[in-house]
């Protein structure tokens, strides 16, 4: 297949693009490749379905966007270290990824993005909703941009992953994230970001790993994080995407936020998580 059989269909909502009819793991042209990065950073999250290819193919595939990022913190897919394991057991109370995120913020070089493949879903639920980081900042008012444009950001993996973090404090995610002595991360990032693929304006905050406006202290920082939590998630910048076994969602973390809901209990849900190395973003 070549690049100018690809079919990209802009998602009806707030952020997102289906690339339909397709095989990733039978795509064999650079040019393909090319153009399916060139989309996610315009659209800022590509969905595949029927893509039910093996974890060595699936790691064939990533590579092809890039070197792969070995997650220090989640469980590993067996035999496949390159692939996380994001689980909920019928006997779990806590998801991962709860919490309105994008992934690896805390690194100093943040991640691209990860591709995420449903290998077994529940009955019913178990969405994951994005938020676009360009909607975000594009309508914020001219006052409110320029003051973020100004200002930068610390990032921390420590709160959530680390000794004391949300993930300690959790009655059942020790089960399946670990290495809470690795948790050493804190980067600071522009608030405003130039998107290295699409060249856009983003916003590079978000409420799991931005700790505080560097410079500010954590209180005077939680009211303006909070504000744009809520700006960035209103219906217009956000959408839900809904999974059976082998739908792929493919996000870029400089350009969106993601959540996955809760609302399967009893149930077992299993993804195959593959995160890519980015490049350093600047203002
Ligand atoms: C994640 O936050 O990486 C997981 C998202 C999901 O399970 O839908």
């Amino acid at each position: 297949m070549s690049a100018t059989n690809l079919r990209i269909r802009p998602a009806e909502g707030g952020v997102g693009a289906f690339v339909e009819a397709i095989e990733l793991d039978s795509l064999d042209d650079d040019a393909d490749f090319a153009t399916l990065r060139q989309a996610l950073g315009n659209h800022g999250v590509l969905f595949f379905r029927n893509q039910n290819m093996t974890p060595e193919r699936f790691i064939d595939v990533a590579r092809r966007f890039g070197p792969i990022n070995v997650n220090r913190f989640f469980a590993r897919t067996e035999g496949y270290p390159e692939i996380a394991e994001v689980r909920k057991e019928p006997h779990h109370t806590d998801n991962i990824g709860s919490r309105w995120h994008t992934d690896h913020s805390y690194d100093a070089v943040p991640a691209l993005g990860s591709i995420l493949l449903a290998r077994e879903t529940p009955s019913q639920g178990g969405d994951t909703i994005f938020a676009n980081m360009y909607g975000a900042y594009n309508s914020l008012s001219d006052g409110l941009k320029k003051t973020l444009q100004a200002l930068s950001a610390v990032h921390s993996s420590r709160h959530v992953f680390g000794r004391e973090g949300s993930v300690a404090r959790s009655t059942d995610l020790q089960d399946r994230i670990a290495n809470p002595d690795d948790a050493t991360q804190d980067s600071v990032h522009p608030v405003v970001i130039r998107h290295p693929i699409s060249g856009k304006k983003a916003l590079f905050i978000n409420p799991q790993f931005t700790v505080r406006f560097d410079g500010w202290t954590e209180a005077e920082s939680a009211p303006l994080i909070g504000y744009l939590e809520g700006h960035a998630t209103r219906p217009e910048h956000v959408y839900r995407f809904n999974w059976q076994p082998g739908s792929i969602a493919f996000w870029d973390n400089r350009a969106t936020w993601h959540l996955a809901i809760n609302d399967y209990p009893g149930e077992r849900r299993l993804m195959h998580r593959i995160t890519l190395e980015g490049e350093p973003i600047a203002a």
